[in-house]
């Protein structure tokens, strides 16, 4: 993965001027402190993840697959985004239906999945790090009668909770009722925890190969374990994003792709700066976008509205299938693109996009990707998280708590408790 930032409005020596490197050096002496209790076990997690625990989600999705069509995730936020990203992203139709499920509190939503799964295998995953999340609990309710409904007494054997190791709800009926149970390691943060079992469970269920994606995070790992930002392109791009908001006051960082399988992977990403930053008045909100579609949605606003977006593109260069255009008849108006392929005009919307966003003044970063794949995928994740703590800390927040995520949960028990 390389990082251009060639249009990015803001030139390379302002990214790496002395007072930002500074500043990124004492970060980064944070981040590997091996001091875990602010919440960064994820920081070494590529070079040091629980080798039992790994087995253990390996050998957990070989039964699952051997007994179930369907693997019924129920988690929120960062729970389930990651898990849904790599199954998007990386979807090779081998293994199980991964379905999400406990995302909203909106009836029909949910029952209209298990409507679809009602003559399938299913097993169940619960992820909620708390084991209190409203959400995850509500959904359960339903889940396990319908779970009970379809097995009997039997259902608790197509029961995984994967939640904190000692405490919460779920590990006290886990422990309770025999359930069988995976770990959120302690000291690790939904949005930072896709390369936990909270990720992998669901990939290894999907026929991904687990490996290749924790291979993938530690060739990131190593590669960024410099505290430079000339030698850190985690830490160039935090720079990057801290400049356009401090200097040209952007405060929109659209999330663009013109791979569509990528969508889920900015909606994780979108997460994962939104919490993390978005505390004191401060951040540069992220916002997902698929091109071309909303371009012809947003494309207006960004091309002639308000001056407050940057835009950072995932260039994914090599896809899987491709088809030529043929036998145009003479009055068409897309006659020239006759022998052109999809990827061609997608390439030329790409490049066409990036030029007029530019001239319109939008500082552009641009993520190229080779190709997708588990590597790249786990590569990807810990590149962001890298860069997302490190933008968190410039911008002088925690990058990894979430007080503000409580008051909506605050006032809806209020009212339901009238
Ligand atoms: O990233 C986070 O920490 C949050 O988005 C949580 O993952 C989300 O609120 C769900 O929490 P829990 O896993 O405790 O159910």
């Amino acid at each position: 993965m390389k990082l251009d930032l060639t249009n990015g409005i803001v030139s390379k020596k302002e990214c790496e001027n002395k007072e930002l490197c500074e500043k990124v050096k004492e970060y980064h002496k944070i981040l590997h402190s091996g001091d875990y209790s602010m919440g960064t076990t994820w920081v070494d997690w590529p070079n040091n993840f629980d080798k039992a625990e790994f087995e253990k989600v390996k050998e957990l999705s070989k039964k699952i697959k051997a007994e179930s069509d369907v693997l019924l995730v129920v988690g929120i936020g960062g729970s389930y985004l990651g898990a849904k990203a790599g199954i998007d992203v990386l979807s090779k139709n081998q293994g199980l239906e991964i379905i999400f499920a406990g995302i909203n509190f909106y009836y029909e939503d949910l029952a209209s999945k298990l409507e679809k799964i009602k003559d399938k295998n299913v097993t169940v995953n619960v992820v909620s790090k708390s084991g209190t999340t409203v959400e995850i609990l509500s959904a359960l309710n339903i889940i396990e009668k319908f779970m009970k409904n379809k097995y009997k007494e039997e259902y608790k054997q197509r029961m995984i909770f994967t939640t904190d190791k000692e405490v919460g709800y779920l590990r006290k009926r886990a422990n309770a009722e025999g359930i069988q149970t995976l770990t959120v390691p302690t000291n690790m943060g939904g949005r930072f925890s896709v390369l936990s079992s909270v990720g992998m469970l669901p990939f290894a269920c999907a026929g991904l190969d687990i490996d290749a994606i924790i291979s993938g995070a530690k060739s990131a790992y190593k590669e960024l374990l410099v505290d430079d930002i000339k030698n850190n392109f985690a830490y160039k791009y935090s720079a990057y994003r801290y400049l356009i908001n401090k200097t040209l006051d952007k405060k929109i960082e659209l999330f663009a792709t013109f791979n569509t399988k990528m969508a889920s992977f900015s909606a994780w990403l979108q997460q994962l700066f939104a919490e993390s930053e978005g505390k004191e008045g401060k951040g540069l909100y992220v916002c997902p976008v698929t091109f071309s579609t909303d371009l012809h949605s947003v494309g207006q606003f960004i091309q002639q509205g308000s001056s407050i977006i940057a835009e950072t593109f995932i260039n994914v260069q090599k896809t899987k299938q491709n088809s030529v255009l043929s036998e145009i008849s003479s009055d068409s108006p897309i006659k020239f693109l006759e022998g052109k392929t999809f990827n061609d005009i997608n390439d030329a919307a790409f490049k066409g996009t990036v030029k007029a966003h530019i001239e319109a003044k939008v500082p552009v970063a641009i993520f190229n990707i080779e190709e997708i794949n588990e590597f790249n995928f786990g590569y990807m994740v810990y590149y962001f998280e890298v860069a997302c703590a490190m933008s968190g800390f410039l911008l002088g927040v925690n990058p990894f708590d979430q007080p503000g995520v409580e008051q909506y949960k605050a006032q809806m028990k209020q009212l339901l408790k009238r």
